[in-house]
């Protein structure tokens, strides 16, 4: 059914139209009945239904209705599979049709700066290709069934403190690179039907209100076409934020700010055709929904099993000193800890589901085999308790082996506050150390939202990061551990050793006014791998029961334009025997030196699945972005001409085969010379050095000459010709004054010739 959405915009008061840019209430739009336009509901998201029945909150406190929880970002992001998290936005879709929900408010892209920021478990990664692939997947998949998304926080919302009032400060090109990168590739390619922008500042501006974010990127340069709405409560100015490109205020605010937008565009201080633009766009996304209803219900059971086959995809196994997998006959084990009965299996707050089931590990081990359990510790003190304790060290000693199921209590993590540390709960740390103590055979399983500091990691022989994997959440750890299910998830994260590792440690969360971003592009595994640190483990890293071998690396091309495409294959071949999955990963490192730069950047990654001594060709693709930096001066995206290294790998730190590239850049950054403007910049120039290289020639002499000192001539010796070429390029053109005695018209005529050479002219 085609609509002329702008004829009935026509036909729409004033006061209809303001209305139609504020919520009805909590979670739904205003409709407008002589018109025919449906009041259409929307609601959390991002890793379930969270359809709030009755009386609304946006934090949950209220019931919603009984859904299906499954594992969140933090998780799903472990998987690297785009295929999965498309599968899981269709049943999410699927889920929304049958509830009458036109927009699932997910998925959350913001970027782990700090592993402390409370919502990480929302959040898929610290790398930007990375959640913003995973991003683009999940919308795609809701969206093919004809459910809106709306991507999330947009932008630089990456701490719980003062979330509503802090300003993010941020330099361009980390803003572009780190925190916008997120979010860019998933508008373009997967286009949400809306955008949430987030609570904070921006530079001082808030998103809600930032013409710059909202209308300058995500419209005129991205080609954004859907509605920006606003976090729950994140509007400041309703009429500024109008005109910035902020189209739907949520929830509603009584008819307050209606009433401002009408009497703005009364007093000629809105333009009326702002707001017809905004109605337009918030009316070609309703009816998007509307007039594709399909009316049904849902499976839950079914969508139970693919929220398990989900989990089991996504954790990851950290260590395996032989104990994994475990023998369901001959071996008696114990399992240990309050979260094999009741699993930590997502977060607080907003994103909140009312799971119809939870699958725990004791009750999926009871289809495997018998268990001994102990509780062992509480959730609700971090405090030991003596009788618990004992019995846990207990049952785990009389056992063939324990597997220890730890992690993050609710209070430890939540939207609304961020962690103050990194660690477990001091009574479950002792607890492992101590089992570790009388049993040799200790698994641990973890629970958590965001990375954790493990001191008893080298006294045990095992351990599985679940994170929070969904109400099946059970289910998978048992397929996981018995070797039913092969673990194929990667790290989404780096996990320091220690909190103070982190590049955002010394600048997390600032002072309340403002946080300052100052470890600039090097965030995560981008930190850690350029400084060579040690790490507890890395970015992209994941063991399976199987291994696999890499070779035959190809590029199409040993060199390539910056607007043309490089295609990269390689072999993978599963050198165990059993079937598993792995994530290959590419890295590019700039070898140009045109900029600092991380030692290697994502920027692509492939799942295969291999039987038995199987092998596969697989084939990634790079492209000018692959390469490029954002730069400041061309207010773009820039691959200098040089060479770069790409690098195959099973993690970022096992990087198994590379090759190099170069790219010749059809762009040269602009240069603005001046008195100050030094030899090596216009060497560096391919126009401006053909202009200078004869004068630096002689200005290397002017400085100490470029012949060998003789032996014992103390004067030649001080200057060595390595010290001259070095301070010829760094001397400006102002030195040619003393060093060659230019005079000063002299270098200014040189100065326009360079200007030209540098324009082209
Ligand atoms: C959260 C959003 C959420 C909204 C509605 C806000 O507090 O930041 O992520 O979608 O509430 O519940």
């Amino acid at each position: 059914m085609k609509r002329d959405v702008k004829e009935l915009v026509k036909q729409m008061t004033l006061e209809e139209k303001a209305g139609m840019c504020s919520g009805k209430d909590f979670w739904h739009l205003k409709g407008v009945e002589r018109l025919g336009i449906p009041e259409v509901m929307v609601s959390d998201g991002p890793h379930g239904l969270r359809k709030q029945a009755a009386e609304a909150d946006h934090l949950g406190l209220n019931e919603s209705i009984k859904a299906v929880c499954f594992p969140t970002a933090c998780a799903t992001a472990c998987s690297f599979d785009r295929e999965l998290l498309e599968k899981m936005g269709e049943t999410l879709g699927d889920e929304c049709q049958a509830e009458n929900v036109s927009v699932i408010l997910g998925p959350a892209v913001n970027i782990k700066r700090s592993p402390l920021c409370g919502r990480n478990f929302e959040y898929f990664s610290e790398d930007p290709y990375l959640a913003s692939q995973m991003a683009a997947a999940h919308i795609r998949g809701v969206q093919s069934k004809h459910v809106g998304t709306s991507i999330k926080h947009f932008a630089a919302n990456n701490q719980e403190y003062r979330r509503m009032s802090c300003s993010s400060e941020i330099d361009e090109r980390t803003f572009r690179e780190i925190y916008l990168g997120a979010f860019e590739t998933a508008i373009k390619e997967s286009k949400p039907d809306t955008v949430m922008c987030s609570y904070n500042r921006i530079n001082g501006e808030f998103a809600s209100e930032n013409h710059k974010l909202l209308t300058e990127i995500l419209r005129d340069e991205w080609g954004y076409e859907g509605y920006v709405m606003s976090d729950w409560g994140a509007v400041n100015d309703r009429v500024k934020g109008l005109k910035a490109g902020l189209e739907l205020e949520m929830p509603g605010s009584g008819g307050n700010t209606d009433w401002e937008i009408v009497e703005a565009v009364k007093n000629g201080t809105l333009e009326e055709q702002v707001l017809d633009t905004a109605v337009e766009r918030i009316l070609n996304i309703v009816f998007k929904f509307t007039d594709n209803r399909r009316e049904g219900r849902f499976d839950k059971e079914a969508d139970h099993k693919l929220a398990a086959r989900i989990a089991a995809e996504s954790m990851v196994l950290l260590k395996n000193d032989g104990v994994l997998p475990l023998k369901a006959q001959g071996q008696k084990i114990a399992f240990i800890g309050k979260f094999a009965d009741k699993p930590r299996f997502q977060g607080g707050g907003s994103s909140h589901i009312n799971s119809f089931k939870v699958t725990s590990a004791l009750d999926a081990v009871k289809e495997v085999t018998e268990v001994a359990y102990a509780q062992g510790y509480d959730v609700k003190e971090d405090k030991i308790d003596e009788e618990l304790f004992a019995e846990a060290v207990k049952t785990a000693k009389d056992a063939d082996a324990a597997v220890i199921f730890a992690g993050l209590p609710d209070a430890f993590e939540s939207e609304g506050y961020d962690r103050s540390h990194m660690r477990m709960p001091d009574c479950q740390n002792a607890l492992i150390s101590e089992i570790a103590k009388v049993q040799k055979n200790v698994v641990v399983v973890l629970h958590n939202g965001s990375p954790v500091e493990m001191p008893w990691a080298e006294d045990v022989k095992g351990i599985l990061e679940a994170y929070l994997a969904g109400q099946a959440v059970g289910q998978a750890e048992v397929d996981l551990l018995f070797g039913k299910a092969n673990p194929c998830g990667k790290l989404a994260e780096t996990i320091p050793y220690q909190l103070e590792d982190n590049p955002s440690y010394l600048f997390f969360p600032g002072d309340g006014k403002t946080v300052e971003y100052r470890e600039g592009v090097f965030v995560g595994y981008r930190y850690y791998d350029t400084k060579h640190m040690a790490v507890r483990y890395p970015f992209g890293y994941g063991l399976s029961y199987t291994t696999f071998a890499y070779s035959d690396l190809q590029l199409s091309s040993d060199e390539i334009k910056d607007t043309d495409t490089v295609t990269v294959s390689l072999k993978v071949k599963n050198t165990g025997d059993v079937a598993g999955k792995e994530v290959v990963q590419l890295y590019v490192a700039d070898k140009t030196g045109s900029v600092s730069r991380p030692a290697k950047e994502l920027k692509n990654f492939v799942k295969v699945e291999l039987q038995p001594q199987e092998e596969k060709t697989v084939t990634m693709q790079l492209d000018k972005r692959s390469f490029a930096w954002y730069s400041t001066q061309l207010h773009d995206w820039y691959a200098a001409t040089g060479m770069y290294e790409i690098m195959v790998g099973a993690s970022s730190r096992d990087i198994r085969l590379t090759k190099t590239v170069k790219v010749v850049s059809s762009t040269e950054l602009p240069l603005h010379v001046t008195m100050n403007t030094t030899i090596s910049e216009l060497l560096e120039n391919s126009r401006t050095r053909e202009v200078i290289r004869d004068m630096a020639e002689s200005l290397i002499e002017h400085m100490g000459g470029s012949q060998e000192g003789e032996e014992g001539n103390a004067a030649a010796e001080a200057i060595t010709p390595e010290m001259s070429l070095k301070m010829m390029e760094n001397a400006p053109l102002r030195a040619m004054r003393s060093f060659m005695g230019m005079s000063t018209e002299e270098i200014e005529t040189l100065i326009e010739r360079l200007q030209e050479a540098a324009e082209n002219k």
